[in-house]
């Protein structure tokens, strides 16, 4: 996968609005006993929050559980919304920002989610800055800087230290869970040039230690193809995090891809 042993790969399942309480806490199990069969591989799952602590405890600490939202404000009248330090005091380690859901449904801009980039990150959490291109964006041949325009944003109150902390997930909007997946080649083209911004960003060695995830109808039959390219760090799967079967078939595709020669 990587010349540089720190990218370890990073595999993240994002549970989005499903589970029950019961069903949530026995995925969790399954998925953090896969886990123990993969040490090479990291693992992260975002539960609903309802279900956060529920599922930590259950992890306990053999996996890691984050956060799929946040506010950027440590407390006040934002009903329904959960601050960092809630969530921290729940278990989460990790917290997605900017999902495309959370754009394109939910209307966050890209400032905002720079607003929780770095709350997140102040308070505790590592956060996973997602971006990405809708299908207009690409066929007008904008994916590069809409995507450089997303990661602008969502650093924009991170010193260098900062942004190498962080993780970066690109799902382009159209391969969410629309079964159609970039292909490896396309994935890596773009990854590269995230890869690129932040060398400008923050110097080539610093850029060369940042994960940066493909997300989008990531399955156990895909997986090692789009694992095996060069700046193709983990992946961030939807669907197919919802069953162990599928999450661990993903996991062992991590697991071989990480070749120490490569
Ligand atoms: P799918 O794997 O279902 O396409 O979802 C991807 C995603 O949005 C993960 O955050």
């Amino acid at each position: 996968m990587s010349e540089d042993t720190a990218r370890r790969p990073l595999i993240a399942g994002n549970w989005k609005m499903n589970t029950s309480l019961d069903s949530a806490r026995s995925l969790v199990d399954g998925v953090a006993s896969a886990a123990a069969s993969h040490a090479a591989v990291d693992v992260i799952v975002f539960p609903p929050t309802a279900f956060l602590q529920s599922v930590a405890t259950v992890a306990a600490g053999r996996i890691a559980v984050g956060a799929q939202n946040l506010h950027d404000q440590p407390k006040g009248a934002f009903t329904g919304e959960h601050a960092v330090s809630m969530l921290v005091d729940v278990g989460a380690t990790y917290a997605l920002c900017g999902h495309s859901e959370r754009r394109h449904v939910f209307g966050e801009s890209a400032e905002w989610v720079g607003d929780k980039v770095a709350a997140a990150q102040a308070g505790g959490l590592t956060p996973v800055l997602c971006v990405g291109e809708t299908l207009a964006q690409r066929e007008d041949g904008d994916t590069m800087k809409v995507v450089r325009a997303q990661l602008e944003a969502g650093c924009r109150h991170l010193d260098a230290d900062g942004v190498g902390a962080i993780v970066i997930a690109y799902e382009p909007v159209w391969a969410i869970g629309t079964g159609r997946t970039a292909s490896p080649a396309q994935a890596q083209q773009v990854h590269a040039a995230i890869r690129g911004w932040l060398t400008d960003r923050i110097g080539a060695a610093a850029a060369q230690r940042v994960r940066i995830q493909y997300g989008g109808s990531v399955k156990p039959a895909n997986a090692a193809e789009l694992l095996a390219q060069a700046d193709i760090d983990g992946a961030l799967v939807g669907g197919a995090s919802l069953t162990v079967e599928a999450f661990s078939g993903i996991l062992s595709a991590a697991a071989s891809e990480r070749a120490p020669s490569a």
